[in-house]
């Protein structure tokens, strides 16, 4: 069966397979895993166009169905009266939603039999190395690399014997010198036979050859009256352990971070059915809040009025008009960094009517305009609660990089994300963004001009999630007294 390298995939197919991940706490692999299992069952519409990734959303919840196996494991089970807890291997995998497929040793099939093994795993189970049904492509091999962990379990001395000197005469021991993954042995011995040279020998050769162990335990054994290092680790234990390989932690760098985020456009009101508004979807900022709380982030959402889905776990306020916005905004304070990627309406009608402004002969309604807070600037120009990080956006239409620039000193914030919002560019309401980073250095004021490859937003806000973790490390905020405080190195 062909294999699939991540690494060679395009990067609009690695960004949204590392978004898709990250969302569902799953590797890469898995996630891909994951959409294909679906694809093939028919329950998941083809992934079209790969090319272009969608906005961050939730995942569908076909994806997080919990019907859907995430992980695999082939487990080889020695001879040995430890073999019994096995079965409740198993089902502890299992409930993990890990597929298990069965590799019974010829010793094993005396403690256990294959049929109850069967039962239990709802799979075939594998036990002739030259078994003419599995063998004609090479089974062997494939119950090495078709699964993300080998575990062994009970991992008896004769066969870490075997594994230590790459013996390969039979099926357990032709996979385990045949695979490419990561194995996790369960040992289960009586204790002379754990405390023998030979066997310490071969667990240290085993463990410089880069397999894992868990166990074993020390307690009573089998053979009556005898006690000691040797019995097999709980199935539980081995179940944790393999489930910690399968579903590492996901790095969390903004851990402990609180994050602001503005976005969309507001809604500023004429009358009760009329409103000023702009062409802003707030895809860019939702996209922001989506990568920032993957990274980890404790996440606030100030949004406009939007077509979009509420990020998973992130703490969105919905608002309307200029002036909700700054007030959300302010309440939300103190905040680690704060980004401001909303399309805030510059003004806003001061004689807002309170009724319908009807047609009449008199002619047009005369509406004044009055100009809105400006939340960004108010933000970056607080003396007390201004969050350490302030990044807005520059919406230009021409001279792009010196109107940005002079928008980052007027405004007072220490990044700017500047982008074309020309028409042409499909910019406002599309799902591609061309932007620019312009940063001042805090030391010596200087700025700088990052000009970004155009992205998709999604890949955008990864790009700038992966800047501030970059700049961010250094302080953290203390929410109870408003102050900042340095983290303890
Ligand atoms: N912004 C804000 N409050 C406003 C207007 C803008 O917080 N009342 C923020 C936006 O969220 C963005 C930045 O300021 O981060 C720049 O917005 P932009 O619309 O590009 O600029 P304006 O301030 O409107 O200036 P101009 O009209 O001159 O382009």
């Amino acid at each position: 069966m062909a294999s699939l390298t991540i690494r060679k995939l395009d990067e609009g197919v690695k960004t949204y397979l590392r978004l898709r991940s990250a969302r569902n706490r799953r590797s890469v692999e898995e996630e891909v895993r994951v959409i294909l299992g679906e694809l093939i069952e028919g329950r998941e519409e083809p992934l079209t166009p790969f090319s272009a990734p969608p906005e961050a959303s939730p995942a569908p919840a076909s994806l997080r169905s919990s019907a859907v196996p995430e992980a695999s494991v082939t487990l080889i089970i020695g001879g040995g009266i430890a073999a019994f807890k096995s079965l409740d291997l198993i089902r502890r995998l299992k409930e993990r939603r890990i597929e298990v497929r069965c590799v019974l040793t010829k010793a094993a099939e005396q403690f256990v039999t294959p049929l109850s093994v069967s039962a239990l795993s709802h799979e075939r189970v594998h036990t002739d190395l030259f078994d003419p049904q599995s063998e004609f492509d090479a089974g062997h091999i494939r119950l090495a690399r078709d699964c993300d962990l080998i575990v062994v379990a009970p991992a008896t001395a004769d066969l870490m014997a075997k594994m230590a000197n790459g013996h390969a005469d039979d099926l357990a021991s032709a996979i385990l010198l045949a695979t490419n993954r990561k194995i996790l042995l369960a040992p289960a011995m009586n204790p002379l036979m754990w405390n023998n040279a030979a066997t310490r020998r071969n667990v240290a050769q085993l463990q410089r050859d880069g397999v894992l162990l868990i166990g074993p335990n020390s307690g009573e054994m089998a053979e009556a009256g005898e006690a000691g290092v040797g019995r097999m680790s709980e199935a539980i234990e081995i179940a944790t352990a393999a489930e910690k390989l399968l579903r590492p932690p996901v790095p969390r760098p903004l851990a402990g971070k609180r994050v602001l985020i503005t976005a969309g456009p507001t809604h500023e009101p004429i009358d009760p059915v009329r409103y000023i508004a702009n062409r802003s979807s707030g895809k860019q900022g939702f996209a922001i809040a989506a990568a920032a709380q993957a990274a980890g982030a404790e996440v606030i959402l100030v949004s406009g009025p939007v077509d979009l889905d509420d990020p998973a776990g992130v703490t969105v306020k919905h608002v309307e008009s200029a002036r909700q916005m700054l007030e959300q905004v302010q309440s939300a304070l103190p905040a680690d960094i704060a980004i401001f990627a909303a399309a805030v309406a510059d003004w806003r009608v001061a004689n807002e009517g309170e009724q319908k402004l009807k047609k009449t002969s008199a002619g047009m309604p005369p509406l004044q305009l009055v100009e809105n807070p400006d939340i960004l600037a108010t933000i970056s120009k607080l003396a007390d609660k201004r969050p350490p990080l302030v990044i807005g956006f520059a919406a230009e239409t021409e001279h792009l990089i010196d109107n940005a620039k002079s928008k980052l000193a007027r405004k007072g914030c220490d990044w700017i994300v500047a982008n074309d919002v020309s028409p042409a560019t499909g910019v406002m309401g599309g799902d591609r963004n061309t932007v620019h980073l312009i940063s001042k250095n805090a030391a010596n004021s200087e700025i700088t001009v990052d000009s970004w490859p155009v992205m998709t937003k999604e890949q955008v806000a990864i790009e700038l999630v992966a800047h501030i973790v970059k700049s961010v490390t250094h302080t953290s905020v203390d929410k109870s007294a408003n102050k900042f405080s340095e983290p303890a190195s």
